[in-house]
């Protein structure tokens, strides 16, 4: 029976090694014995972007990327969509079960009895220009957050993290809505208990003089799936950057400021935002093969295309897109989706894309959706980090009570001058 391990023979010396392999990976640190001298550090592994590293062992997701499979604890994203509402799938990503009918019920009593935010951020809130991004707006407030609730400092105590994990699945959508109130130059709308969790956040997003908002079943629902498909996705950019700066045993509120702001960046949650742009700038079916050259020629990226982990169709798009249409039923059907439907038609045939694997991910058809529902394009990476939270809060539970994380410190190649002494400002050229 052949062992599982690796056997590495260093041509540098003839010495050979053998390193365990458990869970197809070897463990960087086994490299370290690898020498030339005795004095050396030892080998190292060199993986800028991690594209081939393991950071964490995990529970929560599971993607094959060439399979297009993406499941939360084990249950496949489709059946969740169809079947399950947000909080129930938060619930899951959260505590590793669906919860049973007690467990819900406790669960949205807590969720729904944290929604209003400290008096003192709408002063914050004020601050902003009436045009501020509403991803600033979300990531300072977030941060700020963590001022009103000095407690979760304590992050090793479960009770204080289930706490603030309460407050914070609860508190986002009233952060977004008020940022969106503030551009709009409304009165903040606070929360309404009688409401879903999507029928809430819409309440707080349009309620204007009516005594009760009655959300339209279509968008609460399209919403609900929606937030279910972005609740998480394993080791993303805003995900790593919620274990980097949660493994300095921070508050979960300061972690997940940087989290968002990772996400915040175009070529991860803001490609929703940057599709819009780039259907806007196409304007017209015409244009597109024009457009599908440039990209061809690298002076264009084709956003919401492409993945680190899908080579295959992203099964979240897949969903999007049928979630659309019957969003377009109430809405009528945002003219962008013609340019963004040739678009996918040409790409998944041109080889360009198909060498590249290059399909449409989970952004393509968000913005379109969110765009046809009336908010503004600088709104849809808010719309992504609402349930990217319940995400971000399960990935930092995991990590706080895993025995083998630690600080998250990377080494470097060093490839700088060697010591020089100092040189007075007289002689520098
Ligand atoms: C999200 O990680 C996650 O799970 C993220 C996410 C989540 O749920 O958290 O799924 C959410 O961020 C989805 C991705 C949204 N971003 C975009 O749609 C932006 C456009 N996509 C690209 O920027 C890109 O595809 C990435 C960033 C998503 C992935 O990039 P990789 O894995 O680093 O791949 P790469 O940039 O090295 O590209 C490989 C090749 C390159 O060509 P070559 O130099 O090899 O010839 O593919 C090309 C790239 O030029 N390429 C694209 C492209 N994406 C990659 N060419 C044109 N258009 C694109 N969109």
């Amino acid at each position: 029976m052949p062992s599982n391990t690796l056997t590495i023979t260093d041509n540098r010396t003839g010495k050979s090694y053998e390193v365990p392999v458990e869970n197809e990976t070897i463990r960087a640190q086994d490299l370290r014995q690898i020498k030339v001298n005795p004095q050396d550090f030892g080998l190292m592994t060199y993986d800028p972007a991690f594209m081939n590293t393991a950071s964490c062992k995990s529970t929560i997701t599971y993607i094959d990327g060439d399979a297009g499979i993406l499941r939360y604890r084990g249950y496949p994203i489709d059946q969740l969509a169809e079947k399950a509402t947000y909080l129930e799938v938060a619930y899951l990503v959260l505590y590793g079960e669906l919860p049973n009918k007690a467990q819900l019920a406790d669960w949205t009593y807590n969720v729904t009895h944290h929604t209003f935010l400290h008096e003192s951020t709408k002063h914050l809130m004020e601050a902003f220009r009436y045009d501020a991004h509403p991803m600033s707006m979300f990531i300072s407030v977030v941060a700020a957050l963590s001022s009103f609730y000095p407690e979760a400092k304590q992050v090793k105590d479960p009770d204080v993290r289930q706490k603030q994990i309460y407050r914070l699945i609860a508190k986002v959508p009233t952060i977004a809505a008020f940022s969106y109130r503030h551009t709009r130059g409304l009165p903040y709308v606070y929360p309404d208990n009688d409401l879903s969790y999507p029928g809430n956040f819409l309440n707080m997003l349009d309620k204007m003089t009516q005594a009760k908002y009655e959300p339209d079943p279509v968008k609460e629902h399209a919403l609900d799936v929606l937030f279910i498909l972005h609740a998480d996705h394993e080791q993303n950019c805003g995900t790593n950057a919620m274990r980097a700066i949660g493994s300095s045993m921070v508050d979960p509120y300061s972690a997940m400021a940087g989290a968002a702001a990772a996400l915040y960046g175009p070529l991860h949650g803001g490609a929703n935002e940057e599709v819009l742009k780039m259907l806007t700038e196409i304007g017209h079916v015409k244009n597109v093969p024009a457009f599908i050259d440039r990209v061809k020629k690298k002076e264009k990226l084709l956003m919401g295309f492409g993945h680190r982990v899908y080579k295959n169709y992203d099964p979240r798009a897949k969903i999007i897109k049928k979630t659309a249409d019957e969003v377009f039923k109430v809405t009528g059907v945002n003219p962008m989706l013609e340019i963004a439907l040739e678009l996918e038609r040409i790409a998944l045939q041109d080889d360009y894309f198909v060498s590249h694997k290059l399909y449409p991910n989970v952004d393509f058809y968000s913005g379109i959706i969110y765009q046809a529902m009336g908010f503004p394009v600088e709104f849809f990476p808010v719309l992504f980090a609402i349930p990217r939270t319940s995400g971000w809060l399960a990935q930092w539970v995991e990590l706080v009570n895993d025995p083998d994380q630690k600080i998250a410190r990377p080494r470097q190649i060093y490839l700088g001058a060697d010591q020089r002494d100092f040189v007075p400002m007289d002689q520098r050229k």
